[in-house]
C-alpha cells in the first residue's frame, strides 16, 4: 500500500465517483474487462463512462480521440485505461501524450512486485526528452531535453511521499554528460534533504546494470521521462513479465491508471493476455479514490492467485485471461 498516494479528491467523494473507462485496442479491452470484474467483486462503487478511443476508432473515423472525448474525460475523476496501438500515420498525435499533457499527469508511478522484489519507479511524465520540442530535417533532427525546477520539484516531492516509511530514495540521472540533469539532481537532492529522507544518486547506465544484477538494493527510484520509460520496461522483465505491472499517471487533480504494457497485437483476441497489470491498475485507482483497504484486498488476492500457480503463457503457464480473473475472484472470496 501507499504506492500511489491518495487523490486530493478522494476524501471529499462518496459514492458518486466517475471513472472514464478507455479499453483501447488489442488486448486492452480483454484486460480491462478482467479488471472491472475484479473491481465489481471487491465492491467498488463508481459510475463508468466508456469511451471508444484509440487506433480502431482512428481507422473508422480518421480520429483517435476527439476534443469532446477529452472534455468528457475531464468531467470524470479519473481514467482506467487499457492500451492503444499507434496508428501507422506520421501525423498521429499520441492519445496518451494528449491526456498526460491535457490533465497535467506529471507523475508516472510504477510499482514492481514479484520474484521477491518490491520497488517503485517514479518517472517525470511531462518534460525531459518528451518535450515535443523538435526540429525534423533531412540531414539533421533535434529534440530538446527540457528540465525545469518546478517539474523536478514536484516529481521529487511525489517520490519523497512514496519513499516515506520505506528504505531509500535513489535519484537516477546522467548529470556527468547531460547538463540538464544537474538541475534535476540538485533539486531532487534538496527536496530529499528537506524531507530528511535517506537518499543516494546513480548514473542511469549503472542503474540499468544494477536493476539486473542487484535489484533488491532498490526501493524508490526517481528519474526523468525517457530514463524512466526504459528502466521500467527493464524492471518489468526483471520481475517476470510486462503483463504483471501496473502504473498510475497522477496530476494535481486527475489520474490515469493503466497496465504498463501495450496492445500486444501478437496475442490479441487469443484470450491469453495476462490481466494482472490491469487488475493491479484498478487497485491503484481505488487507493487514489480513497479506498486503500479495497486496493490492499485486491493486491493480496492477486499475489495469492499467482502464488497458487495461476499463470498465463508470458509467465510460462497455460492459463487463460479468464482463469486468472477467476483465480483472483476466488482468492477475494476466501478472504471473507
Ligand atoms: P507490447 O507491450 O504491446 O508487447 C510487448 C510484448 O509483450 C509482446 O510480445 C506481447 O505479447 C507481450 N505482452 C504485453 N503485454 C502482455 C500481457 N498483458 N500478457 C502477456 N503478454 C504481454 O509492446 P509493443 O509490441 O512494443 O507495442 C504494441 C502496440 O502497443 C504498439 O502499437 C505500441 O505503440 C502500443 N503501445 C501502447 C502502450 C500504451 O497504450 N500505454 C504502451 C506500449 C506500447
Ligand atoms: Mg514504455
Amino acid at each position: 500500500t501507499g504506492a500511489v498516494g491518495q487523490g486530493e479528491q478522494g476524501w471529499k467523494m462518496s459514492g458518486s465517483k466517475r471513472v472514464a473507462v478507455i479499453p483501447g485496442d488489442g488486448i486492452g479491452p480483454e484486460v480491462v474487462r478482467s479488471a472491472l470484474e475484479v473491481l465489481d467483486a471487491a465492491g467498488a462503487d463508481f459510475e463508468r463512462i466508456f469511451l471508444d478511443i484509440g487506433c480502431g476508432r482512428w481507422q473508422r473515423t480518421g480520429q483517435a480521440m476527439s476534443d469532446e472525448d477529452l472534455a468528457a474525460v475531464k468531467e470524470c475523476d479519473c481514467i482506467l485505461f487499457g492500451a492503444i496501438s499507434t496508428p501507422p500515420d506520421p501525423n498521429y498525435r499520441s492519445v496518451l501524450l494528449r491526456l498526460r499533457k491535457g490533465l497535467d499527469l506529471y507523475a508516472n508511478i510504477r510499482p514492481f512486485r514479484g520474484s521477491g522484489l518490491d520497488f517503485i519507479i517514479v518517472r517525470e511524465n511531462t518534460e525531459g526528452l518528451y518535450s515535443g520540442l523538435e526540429e525534423v530535417g533531412v540531414e539533421e533532427s533535434r529534440t530538446l531535453r527540457v528540465v525545469t525546477r518546478r517539474g523536478s520539484e514536484r516529481i521529487a516531492e511525489k517520490a519523497c511521499d512514496l519513499a516515506t516509511g520505506r528504505r531509500r530514495l535513489t535519484i537516477v540521472h546522467k548529470s556527468n554528460v547531460l547538463r540538464s540533469d544537474r538541475l534535476f539532481l540538485e533539486v531532487c537532492r534538496s527536496v530529499a534533504a528537506r524531507r530528511a529522507l535517506d537518499c543516494e544518486d546513480m548514473l542511469v547506465d549503472a542503474a540499468a546494470y544494477n536493476l539486473v544484477v542487484n535489484p533488491d538494493r532498490f526501493d524508490v527510484l526517481v528519474t526523468t521521462n525517457l530514463f524512466g520509460d526504459i528502466l521500467s520496461d527493464e524492471a518489468a522483465g526483471v520481475i517476470g513479465s510486462l503483463g504483471l505491472c501496473a502504473s498510475a499517471n497522477v496530476g494535481p487533480a486527475k489520474a490515469l491508471f493503466e497496465p504498463i504494457h501495450g496492445s500486444a497485437p501478437d496475442i490479441a483476441g487469443k484470450g491469453i493476455a495476462n490481466p494482472v497489470g490491469a487488475i493491479r491498475s484498478g487497485a491503484m485507482m481505488m487507493q487514489w479514490l480513497g479506498e486503500p483497504q479495497m486496493a490492499e484486498r485486491i493486491e493480496k488476492a492477486v499475489e495469492a492467485a499467482l502464488a497458487g500457480g495461476a499463470r498465463t503463457p508470458d509467465l510460462g503457464g497455460q492459463c487463460r485471461t479468464e482463469d486468472i480473473t477467476q483465480a483472483v475472484l476466488r482468492e477475494m472470496g476466501g478472504q471473507n
